[in-house]
């Protein structure tokens, strides 16, 4: 069945010295603690190797937040799959809105960026989400639909390895969440969306994360919806205390 996760996402926030201190708070607050979730923090590309040696594997899983369509060669200040892969990294973030709109990835890179994600064995967690107009025209069942069949060219057994994550764009870092009623329809359409393509088996075998404005306090209500398998968390995964907080939201 599939897994809960809280996963974190740094995006371009800590120098160096204080991601290595949050990475090392957020280890001792798990270390000998039973959690009902697996743990993941995504960092910037810089701190990846530092981080990595800060973790205990067994407690919190590493991540990047983006990678490379190519695979190597003359890219100037790219970063590629499998230098991501070989700081120790398990995880990396595809597709996230604020890459898709200020960097302008689209479809086909994003689905460029994944097969040569999983090609080095990195476990992509793969963003959809509508933007405000959409949700108020009533488009974002279709918008999310199409972001989610951007990868239906891979086969089951490689979308499988795929964590999807729903982070609707006005509830990114404005304070305003869906509400858990909202989260868990758009997740259900998710699950049936893959179903509908891969099977049930493999639908419910895909964990699916909700991400925008999550905190300690709403968490437990929107991870209680049967579809929502846990937590993509930006803001409140800069401090170990919260981001602990929305881990125990599954104990
Ligand atoms: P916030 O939790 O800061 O709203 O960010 C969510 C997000 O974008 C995680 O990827």
């Amino acid at each position: 069945m599939r897994k809960n996760i809280v996963a974190g996402n740094w995006k371009m926030n800590t120098v160096l010295e204080e991601g290595v201190e949050l990475a090392n708070n957020v280890n001792s607050l798990l270390e000998g603690k039973t959690v009902n979730c697996d743990v993941i923090v995504c960092v910037p590309f810089t701190h990846l190797t530092s981080v990595n040696a800060v973790l205990n594997p067994e407690c919190v899983a590493l991540g990047a937040e983006n990678c490379s369509e190519h695979a190597k060669g003359a890219y100037t200040g790219e970063v590629s799959a499998s230098m991501v892969k070989s700081t120790g990294a398990r995880y990396v973030i595809l597709g996230h809105s604020e890459r898709r709109q200020y960097f302008g990835e689209n479809n086909e890179q994003l689905l460029a960026k994944t097969k040569i994600a999983l090609e080095n064995g990195l476990l992509p967690i793969f963003c959809v989400g509508e933007v405000l107009e959409q949700r108020e025209d009533g488009s974002y069942n279709d918008v999310v639909k199409a972001q989610v069949e951007a990868l239906f060219s891979l086969s089951a057994e490689d979308f499988g390895k795929i964590v999807i994550a729903y982070e609707p764009v006005w509830a990114i870092g404005t304070g305003k969440t869906a509400t858990a009623e909202q989260a868990q329809e758009m997740h259900a359409h998710i699950r049936g969306v893959i179903a509908e393509k891969y099977g049930k088996e493999v639908a419910d075998n895909t964990s699916i994360l909700y991400g925008g404005s999550c905190k300690p306090g709403n968490a437990r209500e929107i991870f209680a919806k049967p579809d929502v398998d846990g937590g993509l968390i930006g803001g409140a995964a800069l401090k170990a205390e919260d981001f602990m907080g929305i881990i125990e939201a599954f104990n």
